[in-house]
């Protein structure tokens, strides 16, 4: 069975939070684009859950991903901190791990993030990706993102490599927007 439920203090125990370093770090070594440049260790995964857990509502959204009981997913955004940016959020990260890709976590994850920042009013949800990532490209799209910019080879991984960062962006005030 497959859940996806927004984080709250006793959505993942400890056994959990392992589980989820272990999801994050084992995509890092396979050289996803997640904003580590190492694979994270469990403090630094239970430092950004709290992190997390602390904002305000409606100023950051969580979701994690189930299946069975074992953690398949995860992903957030986080309302940008510059007043004159407050209406819009930042979609900071969507991991599903490797053994559980391509079954529709991703999309489920990302709908429910959308979802999240239309109830917290959020104006325009932005991301950005590697100009590698062709499923990540494709998943944004079709759920109605579009490319507001594209840095050329922005983006540098530790073993030379000079990648472009894509900007995407929905806007939650278009009456046709996805899922309104
Ligand atoms: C990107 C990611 C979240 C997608 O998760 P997923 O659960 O595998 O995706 P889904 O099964 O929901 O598929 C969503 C869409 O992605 C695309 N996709 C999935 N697998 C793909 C593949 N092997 N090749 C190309 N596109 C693919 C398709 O468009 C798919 O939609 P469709 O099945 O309707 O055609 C996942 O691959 C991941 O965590 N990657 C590493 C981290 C990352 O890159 N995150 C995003 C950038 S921050």
């Amino acid at each position: 069975m497959t859940r996806i439920v927004p984080l709250e203090d006793d959505t993942l125990d400890a056994a959990a939070v392992v589980q989820l370093t272990a999801l994050l770090a084992e995509l890092v070594r396979d050289d996803a684009a997640l904003g580590w440049v190492d694979p994270p260790g469990v403090e630094e995964i239970e430092k950004l859950l709290k992190q997390l857990l602390a904002r305000e509502p409606g100023d950051a959204h969580a979701v994690v991903a189930f299946v069975e009981e074992e953690v398949a997913g995860f992903g957030y955004w986080t309302r940008y901190p510059r007043p004159t940016h407050r209406p819009h959020a930042d979609l900071e990260k969507l991991a599903v791990g490797t053994r559980f890709g391509g079954r529709g976590l991703g999309r489920a994850l990302l709908r429910e993030l959308i979802a999240g920042a239309r109830t917290a009013g959020v104006e325009q949800l932005t991301l950005d990706f590697r100009g590698d990532n062709a499923r990540a490209e494709k998943l944004y799209l079709s759920e109605g993102f579009r490319e507001y910019g594209r840095l050329r080879e922005f983006v540098a991984p530790a073993d030379g490599r000079r990648l472009d960062k894509v900007l995407h962006v929905l806007d939650l005030r278009e009456a046709g927007a996805p899922h309104a």
